[in-house]
């Protein structure tokens, strides 16, 4: 283990930063936590992850012990601490630590806030040049998807169901309908239009999602959100999946069967670039990197 923490107004090596076994994040997890990008030392999107931050406090009825000037110091400390050029930051907040297990939040607490800081892999020329494998699974998870929560034994189980399956994504359905991947959102071309499902309590509102929405308006890409059923996903052009981590990924093939022509499509490729330029236009990335 490598790296600093953040744990609590302190930075510390990684290795060191430990929490209570009385904490609820451990005994229930009972928290929520963001994945902020960061390129060329500065964070992505920033006011967005802050923003859903709030959401997911306030949906679980969690005061926010800090300001956005606050958090901004503190990440920016976190990403400073590291000289990756590209990085993810995770930021965890959990309800505290309380004097007994008790379902029930009986006395007040000191929320525990953790961060660090890991490099961002970018996309193998393998995953650029033929794209990924993904499955459809049973969304089991319950019915606050739009919290960002710690308690994601669901998503863990049907990834490592996904990945047992040889594929990199579960692609979640419920009712018939998709909801999103189990750590990412999804998009699909069909007939030159891309297509992702409206926000609602089935899906986290993706930063990304919101990216890819902004910039396809940008550039006049046709696109419109509304649901998707199975058989739709079943057919489509083209699949993506976003994430703050991969940002846009081309799935090639789905249960087994290629996706489009089975390589990753001509509208990702637009896309792509868009999120590149897009991205250095933000950060004080080089030409070449990413
Ligand atoms: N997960 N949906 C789910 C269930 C997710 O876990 C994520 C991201 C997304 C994409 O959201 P965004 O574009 O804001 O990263 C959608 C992060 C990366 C994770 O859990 O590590």
């Amino acid at each position: 283990m490598s790296g600093m923490a953040y744990l609590n107004g302190d930075f510390l090596p990684l290795s060191e930063a430990k929490i209570s076994v009385l904490d609820r994040g451990f005994l229930f997890g009972d928290g929520v936590y963001e994945v902020i990008p960061a390129y060329g030392g500065e964070l992505f999107r920033l006011p967005q992850h802050l923003a859903r931050l709030q959401r997911s406090l306030d949906g679980i009825r969690l005061a926010n012990p800090h300001s956005e000037a606050e958090w901004t110091h503190i990440l920016q400390q976190v990403v400073d601490h590291s000289s990756e050029p590209e990085q993810n930051v995770y930021l965890q907040l959990t309800r505290g630590v309380q004097t007994r297990r008790d379902h029930v939040v009986s006395e007040p607490m000191q929320p525990t806030v953790f961060s660090m800081s890991n490099p961002i892999l970018p996309l193998s020329p393998e995953v650029i040049n033929n794209g990924i494998k993904a499955v459809t699974m049973d969304d089991i998870r319950w019915q606050y998807c739009h919290l960002k929560t710690t308690a994601l034994l669901p998503n863990v189980l049907l990834k490592q169901h996904a990945h047992e399956a040889g594929a990199a994504e579960a692609l979640l359905v419920k009712g018939g309908f998709v909801t999103e991947g189990s750590a990412s959102n999804f998009f699909i071309v069909e007939q030159g239009v891309i297509i992702t499902p409206p926000k609602s309590a089935k899906l986290l509102p993706g930063v990304t999602r919101d990216l890819v929405l902004e910039l396809a308006a940008e550039h006049g890409l046709p696109h419109r959100e509304a649901e998707v059923p199975l058989q739709q996903l079943q057919s489509a052009d083209e699949i993506w999946l976003t994430s703050s981590t991969r940002e846009v990924v081309p799935v090639t093939q789905l249960d087994g069967q290629p996706v489009g022509s089975g390589l990753p499509g001509e509208v990702w490729k637009t896309l792509r670039d868009c999120y590149q330029i897009f991205k250095r236009q933000q950060c004080r990335l080089q030409e070449g990197q990413s």
